[in-house]
């Protein structure tokens, strides 16, 4: 097997990817960089994030405010070290974008717009229109282009991580033009993988978003963090999953019944309140938004459609030319996908998988409990979202901890540690041969695509946006036949030229062990937090789940699920409220 050495190597080249490699190439310029992915770059999933990035630049905000928010909005499951560091460091990683290029929309006096945004209790959101991750990826990738030590891995699929005596030092991939298997071998690994959407069936996510990251560095033993919670993002275009950004409520838009009535009123987030400050009803956050969907439904007052029940959004009140000039991708998908002009027609929507709070567990540098691992990004837990991530603090996330784990990985690479390279052979032709078992299996009793859906549905049923024993049990046990079912499949191409089945069944494998860990983590957590809403514990039990879930890998079986203390340093557990309410908590 071809063996590749980097001292740095980063498995995914989304935004936290090109991020980290930026940073490794700035902090040394010798460091050779490996950045695999297995898409190219600019199809990485930050191309389809649209509202815009939190920072605080504004004066009649500040650094308390953005963490308050930031804080309440996760439930106090948020460790505060990590989100004091986060808003400090975000602003920076903002104006650094606008040096390095990217196009944020402005102000008529020339100054970068902000953009109200959900849970947000004053405006920091900076855009450029509705396509921010677009320019974003845009941006870093243009920017990593000038670093010569950055060396490109595009179409490789990550197997496995090489990893001896607690520390790892590589990894398999798949060059997916050949099929051949590579070894690369470096002395600092970092993961910025994305997330694991598509273990749902409705999702806004891309079809890449099958957690391998996460998997493989769960099956090398470090620890999934807070996998039950998982957002719901109440407004995705029914029938394709497709994102109608938050932006849209945050220009002014509203989200009616059947009975075309402003019914989040009904559910503690009004009365609003005019910007910049405390506006709540629409612009609440994410996973009061979904539940009071779920609310609404079983109170009859949803609209059903061809696609199942939607609520409606109206931006006409907006009017054409703020629509095309803040919303102009909005108004594209709209007609496209739902045959709806926003200009002129309500929108139908409705909540929709968007992302996983939990990930990979890290410390506030991105290191991994794995020496030499480190991971940044969606794939990442580090933790500043919490039970409840705000909406555009994610794109924050990647520069702040991508820029992190690069200069960590930068500086453990220095170290120059190794493993015998007979034991990384060793692992590697491992490797190797779980991936060429499949193509000597013959006799197929299941399919990737029937089990996939099996999953995906159990998965919507048992951990929706509202869970019970019941619920959840039933997911575990279908996750539990998956997972037997999946030793009957067979691949039905065996050729080596882009197999597109062989890369199914990997993510099938990855996307079983990720679900089994949010589902099992969900059961044991007994109470209702953020994202996290049981039916049969309603309340938030400070006393005994303001922790962490750690989901460790069991060979034999399910997760083993232990807890982690939350870091605490200023804000004490309390209710989170919103719209007038709020009463001045981050006023100006
Ligand atoms: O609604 C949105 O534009 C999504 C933003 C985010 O998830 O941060």
């Amino acid at each position: 097997m071809q063996v590749i050495e980097a001292d740095v190597i980063i498995v995914g080249a989304g935004g936290a990817g090109l991020r980290t490699a930026i940073a490794v190439a700035e902090a040394d310029p010798k460091l050779s960089i490996a950045l695999l992915s297995k898409v190219y770059p600019m199809r990485s999933h930050t191309c389809a994030a649209e509202g815009g990035a939190a920072g605080v630049i504004k004066s009649n905000d500040n650094l308390e405010y953005h963490f308050h928010d930031t804080v309440s909005g996760g439930d106090w499951l948020t460790d505060q070290d990590a989100v004091d560091l986060f808003v400090n460091e975000i602003p920076k990683e903002l104006l650094r974008m606008e040096h390095w290029g990217c196009p944020w929309s402005r102000e008529t006096s020339g100054n970068v717009a902000v953009r109200p945004f959900g849970g947000m209790k004053i405006m920091r959101t900076w855009f450029a229109a509705d396509k921010t991750g677009f320019h974003m990826l845009h941006t870093l990738f243009q920017t990593s282009i000038k670093y010569p030590s950055v060396k490109r891995f595009d179409e490789y699929y990550t197997v496995d991580l090489l990893t001896d005596d607690g520390a790892c030092y590589g990894c398999t991939a798949i060059e997916m033009r050949t099929g051949q298997m590579r070894q690369f071998r470096g002395k600092a690994i970092v993961i910025c993988s994305g997330g694991a959407g598509k273990i749902f069936p409705f999702t806004t996510n891309g079809a890449v978003k099958t957690g391998d990251g996460m998997a493989m560095a769960y099956r090398a033993g470090v620890p999934l963090k807070d996998m039950e919670f998982v957002q719901y993002h109440p407004t995705g275009l029914p029938g394709s999953g497709i994102l109608l950004t938050e932006a849209c409520r945050g220009e002014g838009g509203y989200l009616l019944n059947k009975d075309g009535y402003r019914y989040l009123q009904d559910y503690g987030l009004g009365p609003e309140t005019p910007t910049p400050v405390l506006k709540a009803m629409e612009l609440g956050p994410r996973d009061q938004l979904s539940q009071a969907f779920w609310h609404e439904q079983k109170k009859g007052r949803t609209i059903p459609t061809k696609w199942g029940d939607v609520v409606h959004l109206d931006l006409r009140h907006l009017g054409e030319k703020k629509i095309d000039e803040r919303l102009p991708l909005i108004r594209e998908l709209s007609a496209k996908y739902v045959d709806s002009d926003p200009v002129t027609t309500l929108v139908p929507v409705r909540p929709v998988v968007h992302y996983m709070m939990g990930g990979i567990h890290t410390d506030i540098h991105a290191a991994t409990p794995l020496n030499g691992l480190y991971a940044a990004g969606e794939c990442a837990c580090v933790s500043i979202n919490g039970a409840n991530r705000l909406g555009s603090n994610s794109l924050g996330e990647l520069l702040v901890f991508g820029a992190r784990a690069g200069r960590g990985a930068a500086e453990y690479a220095k170290k120059g540690l190794t493993a015998p390279s007979e034991r990384l052979d060793a692992l590697a032709a491992d490797s190797e041969a779980r991936v060429k078992a499949w193509f000597q299996r013959t006799q197929a009793t299941d399919r990737v695509p029937d089990l996939k859906k099996r999953l995906t549905t159990a998965m919507e049923d048992g951990c929706g946006i509202y869970r019970d024993e019941a619920t959840i049990k039933a997911a575990c046990d279908i996750i539990v036949d998956v997972r037997e079912r999946f030793k009957n499949v067979a691949l039905e191409d065996k050729s080596s030229v882009y197999n597109t089945d062989l890369y199914q069944t990997l993510e099938m494998d990855a996307m079983i062990e990720v679900a089994q860990t949010v589902a099992v983590s969900a059961l044991e957590r007994r109470e209702s937090r953020g994202a996290h809403q049981r039916l049969d514990h309603v309340k938030r039990d400070d006393e005994a789940f303001l922790k962490h879930s750690m989901a460790h890998y069991n060979p034999n079986g399910e997760p083993r699920i232990d807890y982690l203390d939350v870091v605490i340093t200023k804000s004490k557990p309390a209710e989170r409220v919103y719209g007038a309410r709020a009463g001045g908590q981050s006023a100006a």
